[in-house]
């Protein structure tokens, strides 16, 4: 079969034989960037909990890219028992872990908790991410330099994280609150785990791909799927062009001696201020280690 695989541009690294982990690679922005990390020679691996999408979507890039070197991972994120058998699963398969995106979102209209007690959207969008990159944190550290790359959005400026009840067992449930609140906690994760991990090789940043038009809010509220077909329509891009951020950051020769950084698409930006606030991030940190129950992952 005639080598579809994209040559690296200047300033592109080249991604072959490296292994990238890409959760919530089956559908919307997650499928667009492992379609182009696969297409860069990259081993990537599809961390989702749909498998028959998962496979419909190997089939989609192998056809595309030419690469096969596309597996399916079975990982329900939400669940930290399937986040502990996925990340075992991954460990025996593989050596090395070079980048691990984290593309798994959730827009939810109600309350729901998981079967181990936690929101749902505390589980999806910080929890199983903060278990998962701590139990790959050896194969990371086996393929230095390596990067982890959170994809957040602007939701986290809005955010405050309700140490008291996170799970919105004592107040009233909010949908936005719930979403705002675990988008500042992805972030405050992610600048939390770059200062731990500073000097190690391991990298890690977080990225917001601005507005895409994937199917993200099938679950939600009558009135917000309204707003997104109208009003927001002109300015949603596509998945492949908005992959181009999170792709870039993942794989940017540029950054290898850079972390803890906040991109919007392509460019820098600042985020929110309270993202910088150490003791925050500290007690975040201490707050999810109690919740998945581990201790002392990554010390300061
Ligand atoms: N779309 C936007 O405008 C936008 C803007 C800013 C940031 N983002 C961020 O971009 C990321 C991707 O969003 P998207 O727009 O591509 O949404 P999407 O099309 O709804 O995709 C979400 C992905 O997350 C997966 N997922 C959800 N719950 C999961 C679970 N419990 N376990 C494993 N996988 C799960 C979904 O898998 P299933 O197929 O199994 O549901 C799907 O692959 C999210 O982090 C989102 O916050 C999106």
């Amino acid at each position: 079969m005639k080598d579809m695989m994209a040559k690296p541009k200047r300033g592109q690294a080249s991604m072959r034989g490296r292994v990238c982990v890409v959760t919530g690679g089956n559908r919307g922005l997650g499928r667009a960037i492992s379609n182009d990390l696969a297409s860069m020679g990259a081993i990537v691996v599809l961390a989702c909990r749909n498998v028959r999408s998962a496979v419909a979507t190997r089939e989609s890039i192998v056809r595309r890219t030419g690469n096969h070197r596309v597996h399916i991972l079975e990982c329900d994120i939400s669940s930290m028992a399937s986040v502990r058998t996925a990340c075992k699963e991954l460990d025996s398969t593989f050596a090395r872990l070079d980048v691990l995106v984290h593309c798994t979102g959730s827009a939810p209209s109600e309350k729901t908790i998981t079967d181990e007690g936690h929101e749902r959207t505390l589980a999806i969008d910080l929890l199983g991410p903060f278990l998962a990159t701590h139990l790959w944190l050896d194969l990371l550290r086996g393929a230095t330099p390596s990067r982890v790359v959170v994809v957040t959005s602007q939701k986290h400026r809005s955010g405050v994280v309700d140490f008291e009840d996170l799970s919105f067992e004592r107040r009233a449930y909010s949908a936005k609150q719930a979403i705002e609140q675990a988008q500042l906690g992805r972030v405050l994760f992610t600048m939390e785990l770059a200062r731990r991990l500073r000097g190690s090789g391991v990298t890690a940043h977080c990225v917001d791909p601005g507005l895409v038009r994937t199917e993200s809010l099938r679950h939600a509220s009558l009135l917000a799927r309204a707003v997104a077909r109208t009003v927001l329509r002109p300015i949603y891009r596509s998945p492949r062009v908005a992959a181009e951020g999170p792709v870039h950051v993942a794989t940017s020769p540029a950054l290898t001696n850079e972390t803890g950084l906040y991109f919007r698409g392509l460019e820098r930006q600042e985020p929110a201020p309270l993202v910088h606030d150490r003791e925050l991030g500290r007690q975040l940190w201490e707050t999810c280690e109690r919740l998945v129950g581990i201790r002392n992952s990554v010390r300061v």
